[in-house]
C-alpha cells in the first residue's frame, strides 16, 4: 500500500464533496451564485465539529474566557467607528483584454511585490504601474489594465428601513463578528465574573463583498467566523500576545493538522493602531495561505468605541485601582477555511492491489460520521436485525450510518472516502459466536470484537 497526496489536489477535493455531500455551490438549479456555497450532510457535520472543537479549546477549557453570541446587523455607527464604512476596501482592475476581474494586491503579491490594505488609490496605482511589466493577467496573460479602484466590502442591508432611497443610510451585515463582541464589553465585564485579561469568543457568520472570490470555500462572501478577543493590560499585551501564538499554533497541532503544513506569516506593513500580526499559513492545494490571523490591535478599537459612543470603556483594575482602555490582542479564523485545511490534511490516494482507494483521514474527533454498521447481506433478516440493534445501539453514543446496499468492499470504498473511521460488519459468525468484525480505516485491519464490548472499544479507539 503506496500513500501519497493527488496531482489536481483542489480539482479532486471539490468534486468529492460535491459527490459525497460535503460542499454543494449555492443556488445550483437557478445556475449557481457565486462566491456562496451550502453545506451537505457531511459537511454540515465536519462543520459542527470543527466549530465544537475550537469553543472546546476557547471557551469550555479556559476559566478566563466566555462565549457570546452577538446579532449580524448591529448599528451602523459601529462600522463607522470600526474604521470599515471608510477603509473596508480591496483594490480592483479589470482586464480589458478578457475583462476578468482582479485584485490588484494580489497580483503584485504574485509578482513579489508587497501592497498593503492602508495604501491609498494612488498609492497603489503607482506601485501596479511601477510593475506593469512583472504582472500579466492570469485568465489571458495580457498586460492591458484599467487604472485600480478601491471596492467597499462591506454588504449593505435595508433592515429596519422603510425608505425607498435606503442605500442613502444603509445597515451593514456585520463584515467580521469581533465588532460584537468589542460593542459587548461593557456587558460582559458587568454579568459574567471576568476581570482582566480575559476573553470573548464568538463563532458566527460575517460577509463580505470579496471582489475575487475564487479558491473554493477559501474566500467567500458568506462565511463563518471563529474569533475571539482577549482584553489585558497594556503593559502585558506583547507578553500576551506570544502566549495567545502558542495556543493558537498547538490548537492546530492537536486538532490533528500536520505541522509540516503549516507556517507563520509575520505582516511587515501593520495598520497604524497595530503592534504585531501575525497569520498561521497552511498549505492548501495552491499554496501556503493566510488560515487565521493573530493580531496585537492595542486600544484602537475599545477607544474608537468609546469615542463614536460616547460612552467610557475605561477598566480600573480592582487590586491597584490602575484605570485604563484595555489592549486587545485576537485570533480569527474562518470556519470554511479551517474545513478545507482538515479537507487537504485528510485527502489521501492509496495504491491497493493496483487500485486507486481515496480516504479522508480525518482525525476521528472531526470525522462527520464515526462508525458505520453494515448486515453483510441485505436479504439475511437475521443478521439486518442484529446489525439494527447495534446501530441504534451506538447511535446514541456517536454519529452512525446504517447501510446494507452493494457488496461490503463498495461500502468500505464509500465510508473511506468520507472519513469514517470505524466500520462494523455483522456476518454469520455473529450469530453464533455474538461478536462482529472491526475494521480500522487506516491500516484496513480488520479485528474481531464482542459485541457486548464493542461501545467499550470504540470509545477508546475514538477518544
Ligand atoms: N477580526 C479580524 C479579521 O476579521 P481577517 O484577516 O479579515 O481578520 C480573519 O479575517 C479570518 O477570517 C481569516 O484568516 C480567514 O480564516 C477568515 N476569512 C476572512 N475573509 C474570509 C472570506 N471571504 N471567506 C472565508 N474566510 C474568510
Amino acid at each position: 500500500m503506496t500513500e501519497q497526496k493527488a496531482d489536481n489536489l483542489m480539482e479532486k477535493i471539490v468534486s468529492l464533496c460535491k459527490r459525497r455531500g460535503f460542499v454543494f455551490p449555492s443556488s445550483e438549479i437557478y445556475g449557481g451564485f457565486a462566491a456562496v456555497y451550502d453545506y451537505g450532510n457531511y459537511g454540515a457535520e465536519l462543520s459542527k465539529n470543527i466549530k465544537n472543537e475550537w469553543w472546546k479549546a476557547m471557551v469550555q477549557l479556559r476559566e478566563d474566557i466566555v462565549g457570546l453570541d452577538s446579532s449580524i446587523v448591529m448599528s451602523p455607527r459601529i462600522w463607522e467607528a470600526s474604521g470599515h464604512v471608510s477603509g473596508f476596501s480591496d483594490p480592483l482592475a479589470e482586464c480589458k483584454n478578457c475583462h476578468a476581474r482582479l485584485r490588484v494586491d494580489h497580483l503584485l503579491e504574485d509578482a513579489g511585490v508587497f501592497a498593503d490594505e492602508k495604501m491609498s488609490e494612488e498609492e497603489i496605482n503607482e506601485l501596479f504601474k511601477a510593475n506593469a511589466d512583472k504582472i500579466k493577467c492570469p485568465g489571458c496573460g495580457k498586460h492591458d489594465f484599467t487604472e485600480a479602484r478601491k471596492f467597499n466590502l462591506l454588504v449593505k442591508s435595508n433592515l429596519g428601513n422603510f425608505t425607498s432611497d435606503w442605500d442613502k443610510d444603509p445597515v451593514y451585515l456585520r463584515g467580521e463578528t469581533c465588532q460584537g463582541i468589542y460593542v459587548n464589553y461593557k456587558n460582559v465585564l458587568n454579568s459574567a465574573r471576568v476581570k482582566v485579561p480575559f476573553g470573548i469568543a464568538q463563532i458566527g457568520k460575517a460577509f463580505r463583498n470579496e471582489i475575487t472570490a475564487r479558491q473554493f470555500i477559501f474566500r467567500t462572501r458568506e462565511f463563518e467566523q471563529m474569533e475571539m478577543q482577549y482584553f489585558v493590560s497594556p503593559d502585558k499585551e506583547m507578553k500576551e500576545y506570544e502566549k495567545l501564538r502558542q495556543t493558537r499554533w498547538n490548537y492546530y497541532l492537536e486538532l490533528g493538522i500536520k505541522e509540516e503544513n503549516l507556517k507563520w506569516h509575520k505582516h511587515e506593513n501593520l495598520v497604524f493602531y497595530a503592534k504585531e500580526a501575525y497569520d498561521i499559513e497552511y498549505n492548501f492545494p495552491f499554496g501556503f495561505k493566510e488560515l487565521e490571523g493573530v493580531h496585537a490591535r492595542g486600544d484602537y478599537d475599545l477607544s474608537q468605541h468609546g469615542k463614536f459612543s460616547g460612552k467610557k470603556m475605561e477598566y480600573t483594575d480592582p487590586e491597584t485601582n490602575e484605570n485604563y482602555v484595555p489592549h486587545i490582542i485576537e485570533s480569527s479564523v474562518g470556519v470554511g477555511r479551517t474545513m478545507l485545511a482538515v479537507l487537504t490534511d485528510a485527502y489521501t490516494e492509496e495504491d491497493v492491489d493496483g487500485e486507486t482507494r481515496v480516504v479522508l483521514k480525518f482525525p476521528p474527533k472531526l470525522a462527520p460520521i464515526k462508525v458505520a454498521i453494515f448486515p453483510l447481506l441485505k436479504n439475511k433478516p437475521d443478521l439486518v436485525e442484529k446489525a439494527q440493534k447495534i446501530y441504534d445501539e451506538l447511535k446514541s453514543s456517536y454519529m452512525c450510518e446504517f447501510d446494507d446496499s452493494g457488496n461490503i468492499g463498495k461500502r468500505y470504498r464509500r465510508q473511506d472516502e468520507i472519513g469514517t473511521p470505524y466500520c462494523v460488519t455483522v456476518d454469520f459468525e455473529s450469530l453464533e459466536d455474538e461478536a462482529v468484525t472491526v475494521r480500522d480505516r487506516d491500516t484496513m485491519t480488520q479485528e474481531r470484537i464482542k459485541i457486548s464490548e464493542l461501545l467499550e472499544y470504540l470509545e477508546k479507539k475514538l477518544k
